[in-house]
């Protein structure tokens, strides 16, 4: 066979709408496709996957706030109170639900009151943990308050505990959200806003582990309880207070906190990162090797809930107390010639892939966590955006939380797949995962990742109890493992539309692409 006719050979197997899809699926090898089996029990549901799932984080770190969301308001480039105005159009189409900020490590050393008033009068200092620079602390709550507003997000806001007083905390909140005859309410109004934020989610502290004070379970479950009591509910809004919790698979720190502070919190913060070790670290030079072993640790995700949810189970069986996996993401080096301190990386389809099956391992453990915060939105780690003075690219990965809006407060929809593994060398993993929401005008959608980048995969799936009328579909795939956007190139990787899938008389089948993201949408 010709080369053409073995590439015309591919896109219609694939199914891929012609001319929808930037980078054609023209080099994949020709392997037949894996032979899957899926149910739906479209008659069934009882869990919300909440939206929160899909919020976002932003931290005082390299060009997450300067220069990428905060551009002031002096700045040719086009912004609203110095807020970028394409960032923000570029986020209220993924909906983001909620936005964690301001730090990570950076949060434990920042003192709120140095971020109000007149710009000349606040102080600076020094960002120690982020390449020592120099924060002028010109973004403060109020600009964070309003960039919440100007995206149509929910604040989240992460308190002081390492470095910071019980006083200093209970008066940021008083601040925000006091309307009563106060000190703060007065100081607020002083500083140009008459009327109190909503300010629900409260994290008292960040790592106090490690960056938040290198402190032990015990230690911190004493200091969690003493300063929560202090973050007070003013007039009516209602504080969330989420406590630190574990890193990763250190179950003690779950156990020790929800036996002595379970009561008084909210949510537990769970945080876990992806990177690709010993082998190569790059974001975009990889082989197939590190492709499967960043796919491999982000499926590890599915455990940690596993455990740290059985937990919780023993001292909150009715799930009161949200797990809140309020930093993850993949962790690469940083691009040649950036400043280390800042993590600025890029972002390709296996980032992309990373997303896809992380999102459904959330939404199927939606009964336990009910707030996620990708680490971070702009400039930094797993980004949505990546900018370059006033030019800005959507990265694969904003293209997969795009595609998932669908899932955004939807019912989830019990699932049951047999698929093949995807291996390499000793080690194998699931090819495919997958899960399955219905929204509130009654439309299916079924998200799947294929992590195999060799082989197709055909998936027939059962339906039990509805009879649908529609199928339609949307990919995002590339030519290779490593394609991704860039300022030049900025649309290398997009979603298309799919045309692989057709009602059966029980169900659907499909044929998802070598290495993609499909989001199905049933009706
Ligand atoms: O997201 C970058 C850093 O990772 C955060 O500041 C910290 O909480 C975590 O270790």
């Amino acid at each position: 066979m010709t080369t053409d006719r073995i590439r015309m050979f591919v896109s219609i197997l694939l199914g891929i709408a012609v001319g929808g899809l930037a980078a054609s699926a023209a080099d994949a090898p020709v392997v037949a496709p894996t032979v899957n089996q899926l149910v739906i029990h479209a008659d069934q549901g009882k869990q919300t996957i909440n939206r929160n799932i899909y919020g976002q984080f932003s931290e005082h770190l390299g060009h997450c706030i300067y220069g990428g969301l905060w551009v002031g308001e002096d700045s040719p480039i086009p912004n609203t109170r110095g807020i970028r105005n394409d960032i923000v159009a570029a986020l209220r189409k993924i909906k983001v639900p909620v936005l964690r900020w301001p730090g990570g490590c950076f949060a434990d050393e920042y003192h709120w009151m140095d971020g109000i008033g007149p710009y000349p009068s606040r102080p600076t200092m020094i960002n120690t943990h982020w390449g020592g620079v120099t924060e002028d602390n010109h973004f403060g709550t109020h600009e964070f308050m309003d960039l919440c507003e100007q995206i149509g997000c929910e604040p989240y806001i992460c308190g002081n505990v390492g470095s910071g007083t019980v006083r200093e905390m209970q008066q940021w909140v008083e601040y925000i959200t006091s309307d009563g005859a106060s000190p703060m309410t007065d100081l607020r109004k002083k500083n140009g806003h008459e009327q109190p934020w909503k300010l629900t989610y409260f994290g008292v502290g960040n790592e106090n582990w490690g960056c938040g004070g290198n402190m032990t379970p015990e230690y911190y479950a004493d200091q969690f309880r003493r300063y929560a009591t202090y973050v007070r509910n003013f007039g009516s809004n209602r504080v969330f207070k989420i406590a630190c919790g574990p890193n990763g698979g250190n179950t003690n720190w779950t156990e020790v906190l929800m036996q002595k502070a379970g009561r008084q919190m909210a949510g537990l913060a769970l945080h876990y990162y992806c990177g690709t070790g010993s082998r190569s670290r790059s974001a975009t030079r990889f082989d197939e090797g590190d492709w499967f072993a960043l796919l491999q640790k982000a499926l590890r995700m599915d455990d940690l809930i596993a455990r740290h949810s059985a937990i919780m189970d023993k001292y909150d069986p009715q799930k009161r107390v949200a797990l809140i996996v309020d930093e993850w993401g993949t962790w690469h080096a940083v691009e040649p010639g950036t400043n280390p301190g800042f993590l600025y990386q890029q972002n390709t389809l296996r980032d992309a892939l990373v997303a896809g099956e992380t999102l459904n391992i959330f939404n199927q453990h939606c009964d336990r966590v009910r707030m996620a915060n990708i680490a971070q939105m702009i400039n930094v780690l797993q980004a949505m955006i990546l900018t370059d003075k006033e030019k800005m690219l959507l990265t694969p990965t904003y293209h997969v939380f795009e595609m998932y809006t669908v899932h955004h407060d939807a019912t989830l929809l019990p699932t049951e797949l047999t698929c093949a593994d995807y291996e390499s060398g000793q080690n194998k993993i699931p090819a495919l995962n997958v899960s399955a929401s219905r929204d509130k005008a009654g439309k299916m959608h079924v998200s799947l990742c294929n992590l195999n980048p060799n082989a197709a995969a055909e998936v027939n799936c059962t339906l039990s109890g509805v009879q649908p009328k529609t199928i339609s579909g949307r990919v995002l795939t590339a030519e290779t493992m490593q394609a991704h956007n860039t300022f030049a190139d900025p649309d290398v990787v997009k979603p298309a539309g799919f045309s692989a899938c057709k009602l059966t008389g029980d169900g659907f089948t499909t044929t998802l692409p070598a290495r993609s993201v499909v989001v199905l949408e049933v009706e």
